[in-house]
């Protein structure tokens, strides 16, 4: 799994079987010749726990448990052993550091959750005060105010963690993606956050980049916590969501097997800025590569329409676990910019639902879809897959080069413009500007973004290709 392709899906969008307009288990189960086709490794799918939806599944009322719209425990079965049958792994999410105000936990083990008699300066990741009163104290919450941080400095709450970390990796999954690991542990003292002396290293809302996020997250006994979630996950496979620079993915990389690469998610589609965070990037061990997901948005939107298959040829050629978002093996578009519908910080436009055929419901549901379908007429499974020129050709072509693409990695220097590396005995090389550019490339490509996109050495805008050395 260390290199392999794992395939993201946000299960209320990705198929639904009862016709209720929301995605379910039955429906992932009968898609998943579409995940073989593709040739990916695994899925991973993003909460399916019991949950009042305050940040859809993120706030999970019961951890052991199937929320009954998504189908229920024997479900899970059943689509865990359709995935093995054919090769697949399964990735939960897990949310360790905070559960969902209903969680039962919260009225019987208030002691399990960090009270203050009075806020300090932590900020939540949504904007505003991270504590929220109650009862004449107050408790912390790093998201939502919906979303109690647990205290994972009380051994009850590691003990009740690590039984939960089991019971899914008993019942057949092969690993977690763990959510917001770094705000697992954070100052036992509860002190103030520093003013910040110096850039964070990844875009943050404009009152957390006033602070030095010392206190409110990543404490420096963080690994202790971190060696509980290994033990009890044995050799599964662990990917951890955390949203610090490369240079801070210690102790993280110790404890896990992977770690999202943000600088380069939220790297501007530059040549400069991408070359820059492969190479801080890369110089760690760890690197789990992740373009666009369920929070941040697609590739065609933040790259651009006309560099979405270039970036989808990077994702999947850099060296380790390569993160493939649901729909974005077709380019799926995005909801208007500020749609707010359900979700409050407006990710909504992320999320919409998978568009399987050109049809309106695009075949995802015989129902009214809980989001309206963006584009199922221009950019569709079905379409594309009878066509050896789409981006879901590029996509299923990459995947299956990237077996070949064999071990070692070297950014290579190159002109203005261009990314450029040696994987194996293939160079990459990627044109990020709308002129075309000459590229280290001189044999014919293996792959390329556009039927000639490559000529002579020169490669056309936008586009990327990939040729034997
Ligand atoms: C990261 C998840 O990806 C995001 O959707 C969620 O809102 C936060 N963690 C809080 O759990």
């Amino acid at each position: 799994m260390n290199d392999g392709v794992i395939y993201q899906i946000y299960p209320r969008s990705f198929q639904d079987s009862d016709g209720d307009g929301v995605g379910d288990l039955a429906g992932i189960r009968s898609r998943l010749d579409h995940l073989t086709w593709l040739g990916v490794d695994a899925l991973w799918m993003s909460p399916i726990y019991p949950s009042p939806n305050a940040d859809f599944g993120y706030d999970v009322a019961d951890y052991t448990g199937v929320d009954p719209v998504y189908g229920d425990l024997g479900e899970f079965d059943a689509l865990t052993e359709a995935a093995h049958a054919r090769g697949l792994r399964v990735l939960m999410d897990i949310v360790p550091c905070h559960t969902s105000i209903e969680h039962p936990w919260f009225r019987e083990h208030p002691d399990w959750y960090i009270w203050a008699d009075r806020p300090n300066n932590w900020i939540s990741a949504f904007g505003g005060s991270a504590w929220s009163p109650l009862d004449g104290r107050y408790y912390l919450h790093s998201f939502y105010p919906e979303q109690p941080d647990l205290n994972w400095r009380d051994p009850e709450v590691v003990a009740a963690m690590q039984q939960v970390l089991r019971f899914w990796l008993e019942r057949g999954a092969e690993g977690y993606r763990i959510d917001a690991i770094d705000r697992l542990l954070k100052d036992p003292e509860l002190r103030d956050d520093p003013p910040a002396s110096q850039p964070f290293g990844l875009p943050l809302s404009e009152d957390e980049a006033k602070l030095a996020l010392t206190n409110s997250r990543n404490a420096p006994d963080t690994g202790v916590a971190l060696a509980k979630i290994r033990e009890a996950c044995g050799d599964g496979f662990l990917v951890g969501e955390v949203y610090l620079p490369s240079a801070r993915w210690q102790p993280y990389s110790d404890y896990f097997d992977a770690v999202f690469a943000f600088e380069l998610l939220h790297s501007p589609w530059d040549a400069g800025s991408l070359r820059a965070a492969i190479d801080a990037t890369t110089r760690r061990p760890g690197a789990a590569w992740v373009m666009s997901n369920h929070d941040f948005g697609r590739l065609p939107t933040r790259f651009g329409d006309e560099n979405a298959r270039a970036a989808a040829l990077l994702l999947l050629t850099l060296p380790g676990p390569a993160f493939l978002y649901q729909g974005d093996e077709i380019g799926q578009g995005e909801g208007p910019p500020g749609e707010r519908s359900f979700d409050r910080a407006g990710r909504d436009r992320h999320r919409h639902p998978m568009q399987w055929d050109g049809s309106p419901s695009g075949g995802f549901t015989a129902g009214e879809p809980w989001l309206a379908l963006v584009d199922p007429a221009r950019r569709n499974v079905a379409d594309q897959r009878e066509d050896p020129a789409s981006m879901l050709s590029l996509v299923q072509s990459l995947i299956a080069l990237r077996r070949e693409l064999g071990e070692g990695f070297d950014l290579l220097d190159s002109a203005d413009g261009v990314v450029a590396y040696r994987r194996g005995g293939h160079t990459v090389a990627i044109n990020t500007t709308s002129e075309p550019l000459a590229v280290p490339l001189g044999a014919e490509p293996r792959i390329q973004t556009e039927a000639g996109a490559l000529h002579d050495g020169i490669l056309a805008p936008h586009a990327a290709a990939v040729a034997m050395d």
